[in-house]
């Protein structure tokens, strides 16, 4: 079965084709990154117009390269919720009209269970499994079930690890995304230069807060800036991402054993950060646990992996009409509705 996978939730307009969830046919990227990079964050309006301007060429393409045309494809799944609004409606709507124009099902996926997915194409693992999905705008740990059936166990409260990455990068005078550069950086500093607190979060004990670190790495930059003294931003770059990864790292843990999982997956643009990989792979060979990581090139936002959790939610029966709309928070746990 051909699944068109199309993705717009934030600066990366995407259109892939995969084969029954998990053979990749072809894979289109058109990122506005570095425009973006400009002004330190994503522009949420300058999204909405690169994805309106880019997405038909995109589709063509992933399309062309996959030797595809519309008669070929079982059915069109798209990113439907969480994002940038803007960015959203403008694949959400691209989609209806592909799909009700073609006479082709259309399938809404949620983009963090399109992250869970890029694993299936980058490995063997089927669920049960628990999930470490982190993102620019996401922190949670999943206990995935089955390929539509999602538990939160843990989340974050504040900011996502991502976010907090990015935000420590830019107070650092890094490029954005930070949490590229700081990965990068890293590799030349001390880890252990700077301490940061261990955050603590009351209630669930595998829920995340990163917003005291984030402020934490801000007022060590600036209090050095006052007193005139020079930082080793490879040091605190290294320490930073250290404490995040702790972090990350001991709540999946004590999910692993207290839930008693034995298969880990990570997924999101997180997870292509290599000190999270290394310390995931220590983590699962402690325990003696199977890890599943997704190619780097899998880790950010793409449309295969839309495309792959578009199967799996089409053969269980969801689909939507074309009342669809696009929704910029919606928990991962939550069963597609239609709205009439
Ligand atoms: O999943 P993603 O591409 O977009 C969202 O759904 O948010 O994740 C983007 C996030 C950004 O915060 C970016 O800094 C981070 O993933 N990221 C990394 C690395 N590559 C991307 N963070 C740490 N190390 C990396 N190598
Ligand atoms: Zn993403």
């Amino acid at each position: 079965m051909y699944i068109l996978g199309i993705e717009s939730s934030c600066d990366e307009t995407a259109a892939a084709i995969v084969e029954d969830g998990k053979h990749l046919i072809s894979n289109v990227i058109s990122t506005s990154v570095k425009e973006q990079a400009l002004y330190g964050g994503v522009v949420p309006e300058i999204a909405s117009r690169r994805h309106a301007e880019s997405i038909s060429g995109v589709v063509r393409e992933a399309l062309e390269k996959a030797n595809c045309t519309m008669d070929d494809i079982d059915a069109v799944a798209v990113t439907y919720a969480p994002g940038l609004i803007g960015a959203l409606l403008v694949g959400v709507n691209f989609a209806k009209g592909l799909a009700f124009a073609s006479g082709t099902p259309l399938v809404p996926v949620h983009h963090l269970r399109g992250h869970i997915a890029s694993n299936y194409i980058s490995s063997d693992v089927k669920p049960p499994f628990l999930c470490l999905v982190v993102s620019g705008g996401h922190s949670h740990i999943v206990a995935v079930n089955d390929y539509t059936d999602f538990e939160i166990i843990g989340k974050t409260r504040d900011d996502a690890a991502g976010e907090a990455l990015d935000k420590a990068g830019r107070t650092m005078g890094l490029a954005y995304p930070g949490g590229i550069s700081i990965d990068k950086i890293s590799k030349q500093g001390d880890e252990n230069a700077f301490k940061f607190p261990h955050p603590k979060v009351t209630g669930s004990k595998y829920d995340f807060s990163f917003s005291g670190l984030k402020t934490s790495v801000i007022n060590t930059v600036h209090n050095a800036k006052q007193k005139g003294e020079e930082i080793n931003v490879a040091d605190l770059a290294a320490s930073f991402q250290k404490s995040v990864v702790d972090c990350l790292i001991q709540n999946l843990e004590k999910a692993g054993v207290d839930k008693n999982f034995k298969k880990i997956v990570i997924a999101g643009g997180v997870s292509a950060n290599s000190k999270l990989r290394r310390e995931a792979e220590k983590l699962c060979k402690k325990h003696n646990w199977q890890l599943y990581l997704p190619e780097l090139k899998y880790c950010g936002d793409n449309a295969a992996m839309i495309a792959s959790q578009g199967y799996y939610e089409f053969i269980s029966g969801v689909t939507a009409d074309e009342s669809l709309n696009a929704y910029a928070t919606m928990a991962i746990d939550k069963p597609y509705e239609k709205q009439n």
